[in-house]
């Protein structure tokens, strides 16, 4: 995070503009949506959104929301099925994301489904959100614009208290209307609620004519925050490992002759943005046994020691 200024941009044809070709160009713009204020970046650009992940200082690297213009948009990167094209169409836009099977292939970062195979979408419903998709004319990742741990910004002068110098421009568009993040319902199987938001639960009901199925309830999907749901290599990995034996695939970081290099100049934002890709080609290699290099703990490499522990972490 090298980033100097933050520059304030107004909601007009010239700051969309300017927001537009900074998000092109693998930046930050932070954003308003009805719920809260976005940190945005190009959904489809692992560097961008391993950006994301820097600038907020995430310990971890959780899933984030992908933001359409509309449901024709959605449709390119996650399968609707029949329970989620009803509660689109009652809802969207709107404080309402849904999680749905990735479409194979979607140009779409494997850092922001954090390596599952679902995807989380929105099309959020704000004059100026819906201005600066069109202006960038794809999808936008956008986590709340706060840093790791602190309360969801509503206003541009929040965001900045939070991270001025760390992210590229803020677009100010005023103070959110509905204050709290949108309403997470999965439509993977039977429509259950990960997280409550801005849209009440109830309206989601009786839209389905049936109840939503809670993340406690045992048969329910494990919610986001339970990691263990997040994708992890076939094969077994031994972290911390100097060199690889003859019988395991490197994962490297840093200067060394590895099968596969997370960033061979140490970069940790570049390792961030390689980490999902190459824990997959792992399995594409057939790696029974992977030894993996020290990834030290600075910056964004506390969120890809997270991932590599949990990957690494004793499974059925
Ligand atoms: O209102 C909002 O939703 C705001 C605005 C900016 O749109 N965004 C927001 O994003 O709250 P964030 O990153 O703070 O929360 C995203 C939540 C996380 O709890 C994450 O675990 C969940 O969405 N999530 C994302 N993708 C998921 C997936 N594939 N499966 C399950 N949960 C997912
Ligand atoms: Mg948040």
């Amino acid at each position: 995070m090298n980033k100097t200024k933050t520059e304030i941009l107004s909601p007009d044809a010239h700051g969309l503009c300017k927001a537009a070709e900074i998000l092109r160009a693998g930046g930050l713009v932070s954003f308003p949506t009805e719920t809260v204020y976005g940190l945005g970046a190009d959904a489809g650009d692992d560097a961008a959104v391993a950006q994301i992940y820097a600038a907020k200082g995430r310990p971890s690297f959780n899933p984030l929301i992908v933001h359409v213009a509309d449901v024709s948009a959605a449709s390119k990167y996650v399968q609707m099925n029949t329970a989620a094209l009803r509660l689109a169409n009652a809802f969207w836009p709107g404080a309402l994301t849904l999680v749905l099977p990735v479409v194979p292939g979607a140009a779409v970062s494997k850092l922001v489904t954090a390596g599952l195979d679902t995807l989380a979408v929105r099309v959020p419903d704000h004059r100026v959100a819906t201005a600066v998709l069109m202006a960038f004319g794809g999808p936008v990742a956008a986590p709340s614009a706060n840093p790791s741990g602190r309360i969801s910004p509503t206003t541009a002068a929040h965001v900045l208290a939070g991270l001025d110098g760390r992210i590229d421009a803020v677009v100010d568009g005023g103070p959110c209307d509905v204050g709290v993040e949108s309403t997470i319902v999965s439509c993977v199987g039977v429509p259950t609620l990960l997280r409550a938001g801005g849209i009440p639960i109830e309206a989601l009901e009786a839209c389905l004519g049936a109840p939503l199925q809670r993340d406690e309830d045992p048969d329910a999907p494990v919610s986001p925050g339970q990691l263990a749901s997040h994708y992890a290599p076939k094969g077994l990995m031994r972290l911390n490992a100097s060199y690889a034996e003859p019988h395991e695939t490197w994962l490297g970081f840093g200067p060394v002759n590895a099968d596969l290099n997370l960033s061979t100049v140490g970069d940790l934002t570049e390792a961030a943005a390689n980490l999902f890709g190459m824990l997959h080609q792992l399995d594409d290699l057939g790696a029974k046994h992977i030894a993996v290099s020290p990834v030290p703990y600075h910056g964004l490499g506390q969120a890809i020691n997270d991932r590599l522990r949990r990957a690494a972490a004793p499974r059925d």
